[in-house]
């Protein structure tokens, strides 16, 4: 078994300090309180972000998306987006973290008054946390390929609750994932109401067939700051992509697959439910990883010239 997620060993982790709500402390000792919304209900938000040359990449998406979760379920951030630029920036200092870096940036509801759902039970301003760990996704994936299997869990309408909502309540997803692991796969592929393919439970999902990109229509996987820049970027190179409904005929008869997500960028597929995805030759999504790369390299001039006030 191997996951998305899965990072080089680095003994340096053992060591990180963990920003809880303005304060640095040393692993074993960040800990928030029992009675934390998040703990109790998983009421919160959280991003997922990374380093590269000291430059949080596509910062301004993550935190489109972040600030807009938090208006919709009322939890103010009690911070601008500036405020948590800062909390990142010294965390990062007090790691001595530059690059290679994954950060996962928490923020929920509060301490409560008592241990029950209303959330003017917190009554004491939000819990913000930040885990920085030093990060390389494991090569072996790039040409091993994650194995997928197909999920009875499947994403909900946005009514229930949103999948958009990067939220601490991920049991949604965490069922999809051990029914994947029950199903000897690393990843649960997860289809839509309608039986339509979607996403799986930690990334976005993409096909290639016959030159075209393409993914689901977007109406109930989460709004991938990468799924997002890998159509920006195919569009903007005139490789076919298209959000549309399609089914697991249309996945199993790919030509390539893959997951994209901040973490591991863009990670190949090897096969779904039992079945190899294409001869193994990606060439649509090695493509995309170099153009990936390169609008990477630009958002770090871009947002280093800005600091410099060119
Ligand atoms: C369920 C799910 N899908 C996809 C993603 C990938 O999103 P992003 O590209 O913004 O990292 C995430 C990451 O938070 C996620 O939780």
């Amino acid at each position: 078994m191997t996951t998305t997620h899965e990072a080089d060993e680095d003994a340096r982790n053992a060591d990180i300090l963990i920003y809880v709500n303005g304060e640095l402390k040393p692993r074993a000792e960040a800990v928030v309180s029992v009675y934390d919304s998040g703990f109790m209900l998983g009421d919160g938000m959280w991003e997922g972000m990374r380093l590269y040359d000291g430059v949080w990449a596509f910062f301004d998406a993550h935190m489109d998306r972040f600030f807009d979760s938090c208006k919709a379920v009322s939890l103010d951030v009690g911070m601008d987006r500036a405020g948590i630029a800062q909390a990142l920036r010294m965390t990062a200092e007090a790691n001595g973290m530059t690059t290679d870096v994954h950060c996962r940036l928490m923020l929920t509801r509060g301490v409560k008054v008592k241990p029950f759902q209303h959330p003017s039970l917190s009554r004491s301003g939000p819990t913000l946390v930040i885990i920085m760990e030093h990060s390389r996704p494991v090569e072996r994936l790039q040409s091993r390929g994650i194995r997928l299997a197909t999920v009875p869990q499947v994403r909900g309408l946005p009514m229930s609750q949103d999948a958009k909502y990067n939220s601490h309540s991920k049991l949604n997803c965490v069922i999809a994932c051990l029914q994947a692991e029950q199903a000897g796969a690393d990843e649960g592929l997860m289809l839509d109401p309608h039986g339509f393919v979607n996403t799986t439970n930690a990334c976005n999902f993409f096909i290639v067939r016959k030159g075209a990109v393409w993914t689901s229509t977007g109406d109930y996987c989460m709004n991938g700051v990468t799924r997002q820049k890998v159509i920006d970027l195919c569009r903007a190179d005139g490789i076919p992509v298209f959000e549309r409904n399609y089914s697991l005929v249309d996945a199993y008869g790919a030509d390539e697959a893959f997951l994209t997500g901040t973490f591991g960028a863009q990670t190949p597929v090897g096969e779904i439910d039992g079945k190899p995805i294409g001869t193994g030759e990606r060439p649509v999504m090695a493509r995309i990883q170099a153009l990936y790369n390169e609008a990477i390299a630009q958002d770090v001039a871009r947002s280093r010239a800005g600091a410099a006030g060119l």
